[in-house]
């Protein structure tokens, strides 16, 4: 049996960092990262055997827990006919009608076509590029904070890893790319205002985290979206409605099917849940939009991989057991959850809000609740590391770091809510001894 630490070092030596993607070297947590096995509905093994309660879920694929027993074998009914081949399968047609008869509202129906790719990197860049292709305009807007993966355009300022590493955006981005990226602080309609008063006419598109959740949970301003949408509208742009993480999370329809005020998004993008934990995303939008990629239009786009029939096997089996008894489930475990955590760090006398979007919730360890990316940073984010690694001690797996969602599935049954439930004391006091670094 090898150690976490033993593989952290082999892996060192083959991969930059010992990862495939920044966050999971736990680096802003200080601790070494765990080498997983295997995994089964809530839980996760590492190398050393050690099992964890785990709240990461694949960063949201495993919205049904682990290994779901239907997922898993909807995928290797799919292997068994063959891995892919390069062509249209019945599957892809079942998954697109699937997505846009589950994203409705009050009569409406946002999503007419769909196109399937691999990441929710790649839906973002598409959604982008056909808005682009759409207005024959070449500025997009973006949100401070707001992660929408991690193509050049839309990693200024951007949240998850490049928040957790306090990078302002990457190297290699080409000054005239950045520089066709404008971005604003979130919640603030007025900087909307303003963006548009100056450049209105040269915006293709603005991108927004339907609810963002990657910068920790910060829920939109009520009527916020709809006031977006208006003002974008009204300058003869789009609206890309980022919903690679809450799409088929937060409820059936994702974000758009419960913000409070219904709006209208023009192309919608999808990721994660949609394929079950395999690498699939998808876009979405009217046929009027969608019908301007290729092959039908001008704006290019193509994947070996687009479709792929086990990804679509796994999305497929996971939308059809996400229905109103599993998200109730999930609803549940993360009210008790995070009911838990607030009342634990209140206990240790721990200063913070505990912010929700649904089922997403997140802490953050500030007096008054957080609306923005400047106001995300400046928490006492110090805390949270001692939190995390007194949680992993006692066999709880959360995000390593303080800018991620906790994910809840729902096999998150009463034995592993209890395992959360019972850790969340010694971490809180942790937390409250915790000081600046
Ligand atoms: C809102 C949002 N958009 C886009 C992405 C990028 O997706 P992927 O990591 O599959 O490229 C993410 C990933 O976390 C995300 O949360």
């Amino acid at each position: 049996m090898t150690t976490n630490a033993q593989e952290f070092d082999r892996a060192r030596g083959a991969m930059p960092g010992g990862v495939n993607s920044p966050v999971r070297a736990f680096g802003s947590v200080a601790e070494t990262p765990r080498f997983f096995v295997s995994a089964s509905g809530p839980y996760v093994t590492d190398v050393e055997g050690r099992e964890y309660v785990d709240l990461v879920g694949s960063w949201g694929p495993a919205i049904l827990g682990h290994a779901h027993p239907a997922v898993v074998k909807a995928v290797q009914d799919a292997a068994a006919h063959g891995l892919g081949f390069g062509a249209s399968t019945p599957g892809e047609t079942e998954l697109a009608e699937l997505i846009a008869a589950r994203v409705t509202r009050d009569g409406a129906h946002p999503v007419e076509r769909v196109r399937l790719v691999s990441t929710g990197t790649e839906a973002t860049m598409t959604a982008i590029r056909l808005a682009r292709g759409a207005t024959g305009r070449d500025l997009v807007v973006k949100f401070a904070g707001h992660y929408h993966g991690h193509s050049d355009g839309l990693l200024a300022e951007a949240g998850s890893g490049v928040a957790t590493l306090a990078m302002p955006g990457s190297a290699g981005v080409p000054a005239a790319i950045a520089a066709q990226t404008l971005v604003i602080p979130y919640n603030d309609l007025g900087a909307v205002r303003e963006v548009f008063a100056a450049r209105g006419d040269e915006i293709a598109a603005v991108i927004v985290e339907a609810a963002p959740a990657n910068m920790g949970i910060v829920p939109p301003a009520h009527g916020f979206n709809a006031a977006l949408a208006d003002i974008v509208h009204a300058h003869g742009a789009l609206l890309i409605l980022d919903e690679v993480l809450t799409g088929f999370r937060v409820g059936p329809a994702g974000w758009y099917g419960i913000d409070p005020v219904p709006f209208a998004p023009d192309l919608i993008t999808f990721g994660k849940v949609v394929g079950g934990g395999l690498p699939l995303a998808a876009i979405g939008g009217p046929a009027a939009l969608m019908e301007l990629l290729a092959p039908l239009g001008p704006v290019y786009q193509a994947g070996t991989l687009s479709g792929n029939p086990l990804a679509v096997a796994a999305g497929r089996a996971t939308l059809d057991h996400l229905d109103a008894d599993a998200y109730a489930r999930i609803d549940a475990a993360a009210t008790t959850i995070a009911e838990a955590a607030t009342s634990a760090l209140d206990e240790a006398g721990v200063t913070h809000v505990l912010q929700r979007s649904g089922n997403l919730f997140s802490i953050q360890f500030a007096a008054e609740a957080p609306t923005d990316y400047d106001t995300v940073k400046a928490q006492e984010a110090f805390r949270y590391p001692p939190f995390f690694r007194a949680m992993l001690a006692q066999g709880v797996s959360l995000p390593p770091s303080v800018f991620e969602a906790w994910f809840v599935s729902a096999s998150h049954d009463d034995a592993a809510v209890s395992r959360i439930v019972d850790a969340l004391p010694a971490a809180a006091r942790a937390a409250a001894e915790a000081m600046p670094d």
